[in-house]
């Protein structure tokens, strides 16, 4: 038997799978050359308002898999490879919490490989996590999350940093900065679908990032999330890079 992020994975499953869902039985893979056309769908129908420049394309997704494949994790419906119905993938970065806002397409720049992945980062960036549409709410986003908080225990990294997408802003744009609506978010006082799920999710919701990635919906806005790996070893220097 094999260890998991969510204890031993029973004899009997395939061996391509690092983790079994507690909640939802999925199976969770590592992240895999192979793969690269199926979450290219996936990321496309889970962003249907995002312009697609802002997404993962097929060909950068196989630079992902051959940089930082342990990074990602991909759930799959029994033991069937052809439908990916969740992925949660990200790199190694080093981040400036001083000068915290960024752009998506812009952050890698000057990075040392073309996914962006810096393996002397003391951080992981989430750039995606996505559940398909018939999937969610069976937890299925917080096994994600709690395979990304384990990458970052067994890589000792620092933590979890990521801008998260707020989709409820749309609807209050028009009488709350981005800031203004984040704040009643953490607060509980405002239901955001996405980021009041990150917020449970042990997640801290630092500030509004302004022109993210191109959503018209929310006039580009997403919000700087963070979670601190509690047993990272070098946290001394943890707040900065
Ligand atoms: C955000 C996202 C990943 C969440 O995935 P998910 O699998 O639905 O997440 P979970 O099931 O773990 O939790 C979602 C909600 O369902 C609830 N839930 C979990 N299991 C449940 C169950 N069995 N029955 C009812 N509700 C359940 C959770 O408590 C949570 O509630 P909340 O709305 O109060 O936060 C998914 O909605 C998604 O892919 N969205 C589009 C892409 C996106 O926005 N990604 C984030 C980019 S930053």
């Amino acid at each position: 038997m094999t260890t998991s992020a969510f204890g031993e994975i029973p004899s009997g499953y395939p061996d391509d799978v690092v983790a079994v869902g507690p909640a939802s039985g999925l199976h969770y893979v590592q992240l895999a050359p192979w793969m690269n056309v199926e979450l290219e769908r996936l990321e496309l129908m889970a962003f249907p308002t995002t312009d697609p420049v802002d997404l993962y394309d097929r060909e950068e997704l196989l630079h992902l898999a051959h940089d930082f494949p342990e990074g990602g994790v991909v759930g799959f419906d029994g033991e069937q490879r052809e439908t990916a119905c969740a992925v949660g993938l990200g790199v190694r970065t080093h981040f400036d919490f001083d000068n915290p806002q960024h752009n998506v397409k812009t952050f890698f720049d000057g990075a040392p490989t073309e996914s962006g992945d810096d393996p002397d980062g003391h951080w992981y960036y989430g750039t995606d996590i996505v559940v398909s549409p018939d999937y969610r709410r069976r937890g299925i986003g917080k096994e994600l999350y709690d395979l990304r908080k384990q990458i970052c225990r067994d890589l000792d990294l620092a933590g979890i940093v990521a801008g998260g997408v707020i989709p409820g802003f749309a609807e209050h744009k028009h009488e709350l900065t981005a800031d203004e609506y984040i704040s009643k978010v953490r607060a509980g006082e405002l239901y955001d679908r996405t980021l009041t799920f990150q917020i449970e999710n042990g997640f801290e919701a630092v500030c509004g990032l302004a022109n993210y990635m191109a959503d018209p919906e929310v006039d580009s806005w997403a919000c700087l999330i963070v979670w601190r790996n509690p047993d990272w070893t070098q946290s001394t220097e943890a707040g900065t890079s």
